[in-house]
């Protein structure tokens, strides 16, 4: 028999991401076929205590605490880069030019600049991209683009989406590298609304215009080391309305504030024929309503999407033994291992982030200037 082949993976940043991801690249040849054998090879962080322990905890063999020397290394196949936003550009400038394959967190860098050049780069190199818009591996989101794609909705008219958690919500709760602007790129305009506009795109199409609104509410946080405060310079929530390519209109909200929201990431499309909501807090659930079939016994009902022949969950327990949050990650490092070691192709990738930051972008000079923007795509 063949000897499997195995993918060398740096994993770069070990608290919330680091987390997920080495649970995924773990689970992934244990619940699905791969084509190569992830290796967990070297954790990366700069406290070198955390790094050890968190290598410990999951089989990471080495620690290194500079992340350039890790891209740098002749026997690393693949950069997990799970760091904080600002950094994603170097690191995955600095990983093609040495001809890894890059697995990268969202939201994928700080502007349409950085995102260009990141594009650019990976190209250049040939590597495989991939960027973590994780919810497009939940079964019932894969669900909700079978049936449009199958044109169970008929032609497509609304999204409406919101993406609300209240984290923020207590004036008091410290401040966080996700609160400055230069760390994080922008507060949940960015952070939730890349989310929001990847599904958007995934199941909507394009977006042509947009317009939007932001707010800020707490500007002075407490510092988290217990001395003074720290400035806020995000936005604290974000509302967009945007105009699709092929004629639908869409609504988004981004917010922290949204008290008893904890992760709700929700959304409802509806189309000529049928509607379809999902709400991530309920995500082995789709509803979906059709036209079809006689107006009296219409209705939205409600498809466990955990039957065999829904995307993924075969792999995982009989139907209706739920899968939760991590199991999204497992999807996307076991589809990454088998782009690497096969046609190289897999969505979401660099030029998603492209286009997902021009649509952030384009969103935030309309909330500067008051004007409906145009999306641009060159
Ligand atoms: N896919 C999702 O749903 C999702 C959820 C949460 C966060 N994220 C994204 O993941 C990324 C990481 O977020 P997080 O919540 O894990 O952050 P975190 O603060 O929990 O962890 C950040 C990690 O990066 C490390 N780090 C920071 N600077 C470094 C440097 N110079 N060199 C090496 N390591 C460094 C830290 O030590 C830490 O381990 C962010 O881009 C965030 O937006 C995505």
């Amino acid at each position: 028999m063949p000897e499997t082949q195995s993918l060398n993976i740096a994993i770069i940043g070990h608290r919330f991401m680091g987390r997920a991801h080495s649970n995924g690249w773990l689970q992934a040849p244990r619940f699905f076929e791969l084509n190569a054998r992830p290796v967990l090879k070297v954790a990366c962080g700069r406290d070198e205590d955390a790094t050890q322990a968190f290598a410990e905890n999951w089989g990471w063999q080495e620690t290194e605490s500079d992340w350039q020397k890790v891209v740098a290394r002749d026997d690393i196949d693949i950069i997990d880069i799970a760091t904080p936003t600002h950094l994603h550009h170097d690191m995955a400038l600095a990983a093609a030019a040495n001809g890894k394959h890059i697995f990268c967190e969202k939201p994928f860098c700080l502007g349409t600049t950085q995102a260009e050049s990141m594009l650019e780069a990976a190209d250049k190199a040939g590597i495989v991209h991939y960027l973590n818009h994780n919810y497009r591996r939940c079964p019932a989101i894969r669900l909700a683009k079978k049936l449009i794609d199958e044109g169970k909705l008929g032609r497509l008219y609304h999204w409406r989406g919101t993406y609300q958690q209240d984290w923020l919500a207590d004036p008091q709760t410290p401040m966080r590298w996700q609160l400055r602007h230069e760390f994080a790129g922008g507060g949940p305009h960015i952070d939730l609304g890349s989310h929001s506009v990847d599904l958007a795109r995934y199941l909507m199409g394009e977006i042509a215009t947009v317009s939007c609104l932001k707010a800020n509410f707490v500007n002075q946080r407490p510092d988290p080391e217990g001395s003074g405060t720290g400035e806020v310079n995000v936005d604290d929530a974000s509302l967009m309305n945007v105009e699709f390519d092929s004629g639908a209109v869409g609504s988004f909200e981004c917010t922290r504030y949204a008290s008893g929201r904890k992760n709700h990431n929700q959304f409802e499309i509806n189309g000529s024929e049928g509607s379809i909501i999902f709400d991530l807090e309920k995500m082995n659930e789709l509803q979906f309503f059709s036209r079809s079939g006689p107006s009296t016994e219409q209705g939205f009902r409600t498809i466990l999407a955990t039957d065999p022949e829904h995307d993924y969950v075969g792999n995982w327990w009989p139907p209706g033994h739920i899968i939760g949050y991590e199991h999204a990650f497992v999807h996307a490092a076991a589809d990454f291992i088998n782009a690497v070691s096969g046609d190289g192709t897999i969505s979401p990738d660099f030029t998603d982030g492209l286009r997902c930051m021009q649509v952030l972008d384009a969103a935030s000079r309309s909330a500067e200037n008051g004007r409906r923007e145009p999306v641009s795509r060159d």
